[in-house]
């Protein structure tokens, strides 16, 4: 009785270590696609899998008839059974023949999505991507300068228009991954890939670093915020408007708090004489969702903790702790909650 009450707990806890995050979390992302990309790579996960389980079964069940039927060792072992020998041989040379056709078959469900994933498309909205340990910068290019959009780890696009990631790296190899919206690829200093996907429905989509790339790749968040064209439209709008100029006595002594010390060094705020490259451009700032890559919501609690302790919420992220006094960051939070 005791050891069936152990068996109980022993498989209690297996149903529950296999089933709970599944229970919790639902399908994983790349398995609930929601763009025609997407759905490529869902079909070719269950397609693998499919294939892959069903020839597992298979093998085992083979093995299993293979124990049932096993025969004892002939009183001459090195004496040959031909007709035996033969049905052998030709078991074998037909396994040969199948496992080539499943490659085959394999490799065909493969370039089939390829197909989708890389395939060339029509009136694409071009964005490019550069990795930089730990944040994405995001740049929404034009032939005219004063159309052109620099943003950090929030992307926006219109639904239903295809949107081309041009990927990039400034240091070392990142992956940029969303897995409801498409596959991965890498972002590899001096290469350019490419990654095309068309959202169908508005929403959030968030995704991460998928490629280890320093102490902080697991802080190394995307979120994609798809919208309708006129929404996105309004956004680009607000985006191309330089810095809002800050609007109290407050914000007027944070902005010089911000261009008299080491941020302007490392930020850009469209419109002033910050005009930094080192970190991510905050002419809108506060009109983003996160912080530090998705480290952190955007709030002014969470911005004054990370301009206070950086390196106590992501060690090793270049921003530097510039031990302002309260009544200076005071202020610098003033001026940046108004960069909306
Ligand atoms: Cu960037 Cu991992």
């Amino acid at each position: 009785m005791r050891s069936r009450g152990a068996w109980g707990v022993i498989r209690a806890a297996v149903a529950g270590v296999l089933t709970a995050p599944l229970a919790a979390c639902g399908l994983p992302a790349a398995l609930a696609p929601q763009t025609p990309q997407g759905e490529a790579v869902a079909g070719l996960i269950w397609g693998f899998t499919a294939l892959c389980t069903l020839i597992w079964v298979l093998v085992l069940a083979g093995l299993a008839v293979a124990l049932w039927r096993r025969r004892l060792a002939p009183a001459d072992p090195l004496a040959l059974d031909m007709p035996a020998e033969r049905r052998m041989g030709t078991v074998v040379a037909v396994l040969i023949a199948l496992t080539g056709l499943i490659v085959i078959a394999l490799t065909v469900l493969s370039f089939a999505a390829q197909r989708e994933l890389f395939g060339p498309a029509r009136d694409a909205l071009t964005i490019d991507i550069v990795g930089h340990q730990w944040w994405w910068q995001v740049v929404y290019n034009s032939t005219d300068p004063s159309q052109t959009i620099s943003t950090a780890n929030e992307i926006h696009i219109p639904v239903g228009r295809p949107v081309t990631l041009k990927l990039t790296s400034a240091d070392v190899i990142h992956s940029f991954w969303v897995p409801s919206l498409m596959g991965k690829a890498d972002l590899i200093p001096g290469r350019h890939n490419e990654l095309t996907f068309t959202a169908r429905k508005a929403g959030i989509y968030d995704g991460s670093c998928a490629e280890f790339c320093g102490l902080q790749h697991a802080h190394m968040g995307i979120r994609v915020v798809a919208e309708t064209a006129s929404d996105f439209a309004a956004w680009r709008q607000a985006q191309l408007q330089p810095a809002a100029a800050p609007a109290t006595p407050s914000a007027q002594q944070g902005q010089a708090v911000f261009q008299g010390s080491a941020c302007a060094f490392c930020h850009t705020v469209s419109g002033t004489s910050a005009g930094g490259q080192a970190g991510p451009d905050l002419t809108h700032l506060a009109s983003r969702s996160t912080l530090a890559a998705g480290t952190l919501p955007f709030g002014r609690g969470q911005l004054a903790a990370w301009i206070s302790d950086p390196q106590g919420i992501k060690t090793g992220a270049q921003m530097p702790d510039l031990h302002l006094a309260p009544e200076q960051l005071n202020a610098l939070l003033d001026y940046l909650m108004g960069l909306k």
